[in-house]
């Protein structure tokens, strides 16, 4: 069954400018609602001279993206270094802008972000094969199986940079809380002596919580399901280039079905610094399992 209704999964906004003068109670409630918000019109120029830089064989073999970590060490690119410098410079150009956003229009979240590396993906998604896990073509909410988050908040913003007429096309799924109905009561019991061993063995960089093993277990269940691929309630969506879209990965399901080159800024959020902490995936998932996860 397919609920085509766009509006209740994306909301477009039309702003011009990533600055914005007062704080967006509405878009954060939208936000933090698990929808999608999709900016049509925020200015970024592409300089003539960064036009080299669309050309998927710029990216090293082997790496998942080319990224700037937040100390300004770009990985994943081949090239010389005057190559590297100048497409630091064109991330970091991204990276402000995103801020600016973020910082204006979310105040709160503001003191407690954690900036986290500022990726550019010059890969065509069509043509990527990976393990159904990997596979970020399948429906899902972020969950990593090293990085234990304990209920800390993904927030990333997004900005489809291709140069010709190519949309990145996502599919944007239903609620959180009604992926967690369905998928949480299958997830085996957690074992904080598995737990253990994983990190015991540097599997995990740190103790694996009952929170980070639910979500990692939605995480699978969601990718690993045919069915649930193709008769869940989703919007297959496109967001042309030029396009900035913003969503907390770990709340909204989404995958990518299409598009190449793409920026993406992630930044890591305490789930009290949100404006209703009780719309968070550790909320949603602790009133469910009645339990303390973390
Ligand atoms: C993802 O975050 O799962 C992939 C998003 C994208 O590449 O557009
Ligand atoms: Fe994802």
């Amino acid at each position: 069954m397919s609920n085509n209704n766009q509006t209740t999964y994306v909301k477009k906004i039309g702003v011009t400018q990533w600055e914005q003068s007062s704080a967006r109670l509405d878009w954060a409630a939208d936000l933090e609602a698990g929808c999608v918000l999709h900016f049509e019109a925020l200015p970024f120029v592409v300089n003539p001279s960064e036009q080299r830089f669309f050309n998927a064989g710029i990216q090293s073999k082997g790496a998942r993206n080319i990224s700037l970590d937040s100390r300004g060490t770009l990985k994943g690119m081949i090239a010389p270094v005057e190559d590297q410098e100048a497409l630091t410079r064109f991330i970091l150009r991204y990276r402000s802008l995103a801020q600016k956003l973020v910082n204006s229009a979310f105040p709160k979240y503001t003191e407690h972000l954690r900036v986290a590396p500022t990726s550019f993906r010059p890969n065509q998604v069509e043509t990527r094969a990976q393990s159904v896990r990997a596979d970020d073509k399948r429906l899902h909410v972020d969950a990593f199986p090293t990085r234990p988050n304990y209920g800390e908040r993904i927030l990333r913003v997004f900005l489809n940079v291709n140069p010709v007429d190519k949309p990145r096309v996502w599919r944007v799924g239903e609620p959180f809380i009604d992926i967690a109905n369905q998928f949480v009561p299958k997830i085996k019991p957690y074992s904080q002596w598995q737990a253990q061993v994983l990190n015991a063995l540097r599997i995990t960089k740190s103790l694996r919580s009952e929170y980070d093993h639910l979500m990692l277990g939605i995480h699978d269940g969601m990718k690993m399901s045919d069915e649930y691929q193709s008769a869940s309630n989703q919007i297959t969506y496109n967001f042309p280039p030029g396009s900035v879209w913003v969503c907390f990965s770990d709340q909204t399901a989404h995958a990518v079905m299409a598009g190449q080159f793409m920026m993406e800024q992630t930044y890591h959020l305490p789930v009290t610094s949100l404006y209703d902490p009780e719309t968070s995936p550790l909320a949603i998932l602790q009133k469910l399992t009645n339990k303390e996860l973390v």
